[in-house]
């Protein structure tokens, strides 16, 4: 009987992991192991980047599914996209779909969007308003506060409450003009207020909380690992000057500057020195303030602008990236009229979607070359990549810690050097 039973599992093991080409205990080995190959404890002089396996294989981005998109606070939307009761968003962390809405008592709330019935994805739109939302599937219907208000058919069922077949919630909180959910619901476990305190206040005064108007939203799709794109916006300049010569000849690039903090980094650039009130100088205006809020948000604010470029991974190599774009009412007042306001708003979005396709291009370069077998690590140039150094110790430590849990729930044995 003990042979018999042993037997079934295996071949029930073997068919089930056939597709696989490393069974899972190996696996995960691997992947700590890869992960490990990144020493935390190198200053970034001596420091070799993340390994090229980081960015390339599944199984890490599987990591950072249950890691960094899952305990981070994570940049989703706007909140413009729900002032009003009844508003609503959707998207995907990882692979937690989330539905963001604003309810009737004018709480702002974050649930999975997922139907608790048979796992229907609830909201189908990518935002909307609504008074209930009602599966398409079997007509399940919940309120805007999550409660499972309607569900037909149900005669005969057993050990069933509807009260305890709401929207399962996600943490969700607005930040200056942003949203950001976190889908293992601890509301404040980094206390994120607090750590982000100080690029707030910078970027207040240039105007983020208030006085800007939405103008609006693009969207890019780019074949690469979402760090990848991170990498490009934190290397403190160093490409600028390759890859976006027009940008660079409006730009001061020697006066860039890089400011490291736990949970965010803010590079700043003055505008070029020459003053001329060409729309592109205007654009740029005299000071620039990149900001990039681990793990996936840059908030760029310069001249009368500020746009936001959110970094949503849709699988291990391919990306997409949200940009938001808003201007300074105050600006906007002193042009003549809407035809000039037109002019200037789609002058600048023209220059700045050249500078997005240019990094468009660049990021899958680099995705190319990554996957070769010539690459498997890189170097640093230490006084100038220090936010990119600083982004991935801070993505070390998430991987790491989801290293120790999965062997902590899973009973896998890795040999761990940290
Ligand atoms: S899956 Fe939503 S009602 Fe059945
Ligand atoms: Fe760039």
């Amino acid at each position: 009987m003990f042979r018999r039973t042993v037997l079934i599992s295996f071949r029930f093991a073997e068919r089930r992991y056939r597709s696989s080409a490393v069974a899972p205990s190996a696996r995960d080995a691997y992947v700590a192991e890869e992960v490990q190959k990144f020493c935390t404890e190198t200053p970034v002089e001596r420091a070799t980047t993340p390994p090229s396996s980081w960015f390339t294989d599944p199984a890490i981005y599987g990591l950072e599914k249950r890691t960094v998109f899952k305990w981070n606070w994570v940049a989703v939307g706007r909140t413009d996209q729900v002032a009003s009761p009844g508003q609503y968003f959707t998207g995907v962390v990882g692979d937690e779909p989330f539905l963001v809405v604003r309810d009737k008592s004018n709480t702002l709330r974050g649930f999975f969007n997922v139907c608790r019935h048979h796992a229907a994805i609830l909201a189908g739109e990518d935002e909307g308003t609504a008074d209930a939302f009602t599966c398409c599937y079997h007509g399940w219907t919940y309120g805007l506060d999550g409660r499972l208000t309607k569900a037909m058919r149900l005669r005969g069922i057993q050990n069933f409450s509807a009260r305890n077949f709401g929207l399962k919630p996600m943490a969700v909180k607005a930040w200056g003009p942003l949203v950001l959910v976190r889908p293992d619901g601890q509301e404040d476990g980094t206390d994120f207020e607090t750590q982000v305190t100080s690029l707030k206040d910078q970027l207040d005064d240039l105007g983020f909380t208030s006085g800007l108007r939405f103008v609006e939203r693009r969207r890019y799709r780019v074949n690469c690992n979402w760090k990848v794109v991170l990498d490009n916006y934190l290397d403190g300049g160093y490409h600028v000057e390759y890859l976006h010569r027009n940008l660079a000849s409006n730009l001061s690039i020697d006066t860039y500057r890089t400011d490291v903090q736990e949970l965010y980094s803010v590079q700043t650039c003055s505008g070029s020195a020459e003053d001329d009130q060409s729309m592109t100088r205007q654009r740029i205006g005299k000071t620039s303030i990149y900001g990039c809020v681990y793990p996936n948000l840059m908030i760029n604010r310069y001249g009368p602008w500020l746009d936001t470029n959110i970094a949503l991974p849709l699988t291990h190599d391919t990306t997409e990236v949200i940009y938001d774009y808003w201007l300074a009412e105050e600006f906007a007042q002193t042009l003549r009229g809407e035809a000039e306001l037109q002019e200037f708003v789609q002058t600048s979005l023209t220059e700045s979607d050249k500078v997005q396709q240019e990094d468009t291009f660049i990021c899958e370069r680099v995705q190319k070359g990554l996957r070769s077998s010539a690459y498997d690590v890189g170097r640093y140039a230490p006084r100038v990549e220090m936010a990119d150094h600083a982004f991935h110790l801070k993505l070390a430590s998430d991987l790491k810690q989801g290293i120790r849990t999965d062997k902590l729930t899973n009973g896998i044995t890795v040999p761990c050097m940290f």
